[in-house]
């Protein structure tokens, strides 16, 4: 491919390691995409006469009907996708195939085609997202009243409902696929044409090239940028790296719940395993693989940034190690959300058991200061007043709102209610009903606002 200024060929052990098809094959029907464009422009030009564009073209298809039927050869001898893609051109349409690298580079060509090829990888994570938050929604609608203990500091705060809990996973993630589409929308431009460095030659139509291969940002516009960049590429680690600490989190939630000590939900076997040694095991293994991943796309994310870091412009071959760096996490990313998918599916939560939790631990402690509020007790006053109540319930090993009457007459005076009833979890929730909170009505509105939106993805990004 560039053999003419060499006399001698690579050392054996260097060739292999500057190869980036083991890498880089996933982009081959991009890069045939590429040479169909690329040749089309070609022809217009002068390059090519309608029959031999013909030709050409016939060879673009032959060659990606057969890859898709055998394969692309990942482990061919050529050095990259694209010399791989020119050689088997060359074979099959000849003195015609070694036109076809006039005007380009392998550099406008890679950033080409990655844009491309990230397009299709950016839709299936949308849908791997849109498949998780659609199990957290099945909970959230199933469990839109059902309370559970919340936590601040990993201490028993206030009741919330497992719908809420459910849907505060689903924002996160929400957001996550924003990023995703905002970061597919700025790559939306197309790098064809920018030549090695400095911009093609031969008066060639790029407006057109970015309307055939489908940029709608149109042609990039500055072929520095254009060959030397991979800031979108950060980005879409960025998103991976987001993602994996949302889908972290999430598992850091559920192991819990799974644990005995909390035995607010329970695994099913599709994603339980057990112990080789201990025959009463039952672990939650996909969420910890799922939080044990997490940290390698953070790996990527800065192996990435790092790589570009004091990188003069233009092209540096720097920039092929971006594919190996960015396609695995890619990889991993997708696979974690379906495994967390599955988790979540397989996922039951022990209503009855939540439901009593969520009246322990002294949970409506806020809300009983609230009441006192209510009779006109200033709220410092108030917290300072619920705070002994607490003290003696402890004592005595009751919860605020099982404090026998004598206590409740000599410590909250100011009360003349039922504090089984005003403390209820039910009440607690039903009195946040404020947007945003967790009151059981509030959620329920909100699992209909998210199967609208889940709705939307699937009508837009399968
Ligand atoms: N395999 C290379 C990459 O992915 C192709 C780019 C061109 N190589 C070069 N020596 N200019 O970056």
């Amino acid at each position: 491919m560039w053999g003419g200024r060499f006399a001698g060929s690579l050392a054996p052990f260097f060739e292999q390691f500057q190869k980036s098809l083991p890498q880089d094959h996933v982009l081959a029907f991009a890069d045939l995409r590429t040479n169909r464009a690329w040749s089309q422009a070609l022809a217009k030009v002068g390059v090519f006469t309608a029959a031999e564009l013909a030709a050409v073209h016939r060879a673009i298809d032959d060659l990606d009907a057969e890859w898709r039927r055998t394969g692309i050869p990942a482990s061919d001898p050529a050095e990259d996708v694209h010399s791989l893609v020119e050689r088997e051109l060359v074979a099959r349409c000849g003195e015609l195939g070694k036109r076809i690298h006039t005007g380009r580079s392998r550099n406008d060509q890679v950033a080409t085609d990655l844009r491309l090829y990230l397009r299709e990888r950016i839709s299936t994570l949308a849908t791997g997202i849109t498949r998780l938050c659609s199990e957290l929604v099945v909970q959230a609608d199933r469990h839109h009243d059902a309370p559970i203990p919340g936590y601040t500091h990993l201490q028993r705060a206030q009741p919330i409902t497992i719908g809420h809990w459910a849907l505060a996973h689903c924002e996160a993630l929400g957001r996550d696929r924003d990023r995703l589409l905002a970061a597919g929308q700025r790559m939306d431009v197309c790098p064809l044409g920018s030549g090695a460095l400095a911009g093609t030659v031969l008066g060639v139509d790029r407006d057109a090239l970015a309307l055939d291969l489908g940029f709608a940002g149109g042609p990039s516009h500055n072929s520095l940028d254009a060959t030397a960049q991979r800031d979108h590429l950060c980005e879409l680690a960025f998103v991976c790296a987001m993602v994996q600490t949302h889908l972290s989190r999430l598992a850091e939630d559920t192991i819990f719940f799974a644990t005995q000590e909390a035995r607010f939900l329970s695994f099913g076997d599709e994603v339980s395993t057990g112990s080789s040694l201990m025959p009463q095991k039952r672990n939650p293994d996909a969420m910890e693989l799922v939080r044990g991943k997490c940290s390698r796309s953070h790996g990527a994310l800065l192996a990435l940034l790092g790589s570009l870091k004091g990188l003069p412009l233009a092209y540096n071959r720097d920039l092929q190690t971006d594919k190996e760096t960015l396609f695995p996490t890619l990889a991993e990313t997708e696979a974690c959300l379906s495994v967390a998918a599955l988790a979540i599916q397989h996922a039951t939560f022990d209503t009855r058991h939540c439901a009593a939790e969520a009246e322990r631990g002294y949970l409506n402690a806020t809300d009983l200061a609230d009441l006192l509020v209510a009779a006109g007790v200033p709220f410092r006053d108030a917290h300072g007043i619920v705070g002994q109540a607490v003290n003696r319930a402890v004592e005595l090993g009751v919860e605020l709102q099982e404090l026998p009457a004598a206590e409740q007459q000599r410590l909250l005076p100011q009360l003349r209610v039922d504090l089984r009833q005003a403390l209820a979890a039910h009440t607690v929730l039903a009195r946040r009903a404020v947007v945003g909170g967790t009151a059981p009505d509030r959620v329920r509105t909100e699992v209909t606002r998210w199967q609208q939106r889940l709705a939307a993805w699937n009508g837009t990004h399968r």
